[in-house]
């Protein structure tokens, strides 16, 4: 089996909440496991680098402000093929309050604005994001 790789942050509205625990071991309990794991409050530049795409968009700063308010847990995760879709299913729709149970946000959020986790949302975002957060993967 190849082994693929994709980016998760558990947003500092995960760790306020005390959920970082409750939403790795969910990837655990399905064999998706941390090859890179750390606890840290994201400068400007890094989220701006992050959210490059959304620049303008109305919440655009809202954001920003939000992922660089408090820690939060960047991982790189690794499991079988096609690992950063099988995460976004896992966490559910982007706005929470559509988002169905059994899913993270589904289980746990019901706001746009605190959805607790960023999963990469191709193979190709994958890569990029992890060479910004963790570089000496790459
Ligand atoms: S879109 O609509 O295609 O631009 O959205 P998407 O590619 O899913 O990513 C949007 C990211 O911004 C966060 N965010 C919001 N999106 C849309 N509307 C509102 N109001 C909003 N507030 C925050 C959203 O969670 C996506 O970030 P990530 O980090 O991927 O979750």
């Amino acid at each position: 089996m190849t082994m693929n790789r994709t980016l998760v942050l558990l947003k500092p509205d995960a760790v306020a909440r005390g959920l970082v625990g409750e939403i790795l071991g969910r990837f655990e309990r399905r064999q998706i496991t941390p090859v890179a794991l750390e606890l840290r409050t994201l400068d400007r530049a890094t989220a701006e680098l992050h959210y490059a795409e959304h620049v303008g968009k109305s919440f655009y700063e809202p954001t920003i402000a939000f992922m660089t308010g408090g820690p939060l847990v960047a991982a790189v995760l690794e499991g079988p093929d096609g690992t950063w879709e099988i995460v976004r299913a896992m966490m559910g729709a982007t706005n929470s309050a559509a988002a169905a149970p059994g899913t993270i946000r589904g289980d746990f959020a019901t706001l746009m604005n605190r959805n607790l986790i960023h999963g990469s949302d191709s193979a190709e975002s994958a890569a990029r994001e992890i060479a910004v957060f963790f570089p000496s993967l790459v």
